[in-house]
């Protein structure tokens, strides 16, 4: 079954909070998003592999450690993931970033995927799958069924605020994929809106209502 990590430093939780007050505005919110998601790579890429390299420094030559694991790509699900994704960049640049879009069908109610976009070598890179919201975990489990569909095989999956729901849709479906959160909330309401949860995390990262 795939592990939850629930991040609990103290400035994520401090800025998670000014994120779910609805006081707080979409300029703010954005830029809050961004640090968390600046805050959650460095605690997510905890386990990337290193290797010694020797280098010569202004005094004399040194063994050093570099990165030493796969290249990483980024997935955010459209569109509320995006919101994501700078803040992962400014600690993994080199991260090459594609994108899942996915719409509700108002018959079914299930995921359908409108576009895919990936890194071409993409059996070749470990991935983090970004939205801020696993709620009933729908929209999840059907990017990173689309990922490994087309040959991903290492998955992380990271958000800012779950519901039990999803993490266990999550660990039922992908038990392969670890979730890295900065909280699990307490439930869903009737419209499918995580509580306490923050709202709509799409219409408030963009502005939209
Ligand atoms: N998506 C959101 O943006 N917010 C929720 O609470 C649930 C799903």
């Amino acid at each position: 079954m795939g592990k939850v990590y629930v991040f609990d430093h103290p400035l994520i939780q401090h800025k998670l909070t000014i994120i779910r007050d609805k006081e707080t505005g979409t300029k703010e919110f954005r830029e809050l998003v961004d640090e968390v998601a600046t805050l959650m790579a460095f605690e997510i890429t905890r386990d990337m592999p290193l290797k010694e390299v020797q280098i010569q420094t202004p005094v004399c030559e040194a063994n050093a450690k570099i990165l030493a694991g796969k290249k990483l790509g980024i997935v955010p699900i459209l569109r509320a993931g995006i919101g994501m994704v700078d803040g992962i960049l400014k600690l993994i640049p080199a991260a090459k970033v594609g994108h899942v879009g996915l719409y509700r069908d108002p018959a079914t109610l299930k995921p359908v995927e409108y576009y895919v976009k990936l890194p071409s070598d993409v059996e070749e890179r470990d991935f983090i799958v970004v939205d801020p919201m696993l709620a009933t975990g729908g929209s999840a489990v059907e990017a990173i069924r689309s990922l490994k569909k087309r040959g991903a095989k290492n998955i992380k999956f990271m958000c800012l605020v779950a519901a039990p729901e999803g993490v266990e849709a999550m660990q039922e479906i992908h038990p392969d994929v670890d979730i890295y959160i900065a909280a699990l909330d307490e439930k869903l309401n009737e419209k499918g809106y995580i509580v306490p949860g923050l709202g709509d995390a799409g219409d408030r990262l963009f502005g939209t209502k």
